[in-house]
């Protein structure tokens, strides 16, 4: 007998992916300009300049022996000692290289991180609308995830809501920011009553109850008065999942880290948890040839121009034609109010209009769709007319 919950997931495609095979089949049937697909989070924009430039220079100069060996499990010292210095410069924050375990990116990094903080019957807290793998590896890991909605039409976090749902079971909170699929940032003002409130129910049930920031958008924010609070000032059982994938358009090389917060009760048991859960995940080391290159480009981020260009034009577009959105300070992400009830059959509309869109029953909430702008602004400029005839066909 399998383990049939893995032979579930195994077999069951998101709908995400199911929708971007669609949209593959649809472009060799009507042409590949004639399809518009913003289904999937795939960065748009190549790596910068720098991370080709040195991973040449890392092939060309280092021994091959060592830069394609193991690694220490948590990743190479001067790696994440380079990388904490940095975090500290940042952020005010006093975090050495032993609060840093390098990861295959944030996906491993929140697989990690849950897989060494729950017991079985453990529950997960996170906000509506959510990213769906969060439920996976949440249940993997012997945890429930509970979601909480976030106030509508603004996607701030609703704490009348939050307070209701924590528990003396409660373990972690997991929060994203900037959003993937609303774009939201959370404010200071809402990250610091995150902290009381967790402090506060933490103390009442006795528990510590941990704060997870997953942070694969952290450097993809377009405006210069937009912050985005770094939850290690502001909470001490906190750790941040950080990854490369979007910031350094690199998501197939799998390279990001998890830093634990030097500031909580009991660090050397969460930090060895975490070494014992990518242990026992089988994750054995980061690859060694993009630690050596975070190493060195750990402050350089893609050309997000391009994403900022997009969403103005998408948002100036759809607001224009009706759709209600709230746009987004951040990621690559918009979150469109469906015109009608049914998201679902919303999305199936756009496919009339050979526009590819997710609904948000997916992130855990009904009635929007999710729009991935990280595309060409050629596609968003071919496609526009599609979105118009779309709203038109609701008027
Ligand atoms: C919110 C969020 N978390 C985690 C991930 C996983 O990212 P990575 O490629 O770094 O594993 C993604 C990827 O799209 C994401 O959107």
């Amino acid at each position: 007998m399998l383990n049939e919950k893995n032979v579930c997931l195994g077999k069951v495609r998101s709908s995400i992916r199911e929708l971007f095979e669609y949209g593959k089949a649809r472009k060799a049937e009507i042409g590949e300009d004639k399809v518009f697909d913003f289904s999937i989070g795939n960065p748009s924009v190549p790596a910068p300049r720098e991370v080709n430039d040195t991973i040449a220079e890392i092939l060309k100069t280092y021994d091959p022996v060592q830069l394609h060996g193991y690694t220490s499990a948590q990743g190479d010292y001067s790696v994440r000692k380079v990388l904490s210095d940095y975090i500290n410069t940042r952020f005010g924050t006093t975090l050495n290289a032993d609060c840093l375990y390098m990861t295959c990116g944030a996906a491993a990094s929140l697989t990690i991180t849950l897989n060494a903080i729950l017991n079985n019957g453990d529950e997960v807290i996170t906000f509506a609308p959510y990213f769906p793998e969060y439920k996976v590896f949440t249940e993997h890991a012997g945890g429930k995830l509970i979601a909480v909605d976030c106030e509508e039409d603004t996607f701030r976090l609703d704490f009348c809501k939050l307070e209701s749902s924590l528990t003396a079971h409660t373990k972690a909170v997991i929060i994203n920011s900037p959003n993937n699929p609303s774009g939201v940032v959370y404010s200071e003002e809402d990250i610091l009553k995150l902290s009381e409130t967790l402090e506060k129910y933490s103390a009442k049930y006795g528990n510590t109850i941990y704060l997870i920031a997953d942070e694969p958008y952290r450097e993809l924010v377009f405006d210069k008065s937009v912050k985005v609070p770094y939850i290690m000032n502001y909470y001490s059982d906190s750790i941040v999942c950080y990854s490369y994938s979007k910031s350094l358009s690199l998501p197939g090389e799998r390279i990001g880290y998890i830093a634990v917060n030097d500031k909580m009760q009991n660090f050397s048991d969460v930090y060895a948890g975490v070494c014992g859960a990518g242990r026992a995940l089988g994750f054995v080391c980061a690859p060694n040839l993009f630690q050596q290159l975070i190493k060195k480009v750990y402050n350089v981020t893609s050309d997000i121009s391009i994403y900022k260009k997009n969403r103005d034009k998408l948002y100036n577009a759809l607001t224009e034609y009706g759709f209600k959105v709230v746009k987004p300070d951040g990621a690559f992400y918009m979150f469109v109010k469906s015109p009608e009830q049914d998201a679902k059959a919303f999305c199936e509309r756009a496919k009339n209009y050979e526009l590819l869109i997710v609904a948000g029953d997916d992130f855990g909430c009904k009635g929007y769709v999710r729009i991935s702008y990280c595309v060409s602004p050629e596609m968003i400029e071919r496609a526009l007319p599609a979105f118009k005839k779309l709203a038109e066909s609701y008027a």
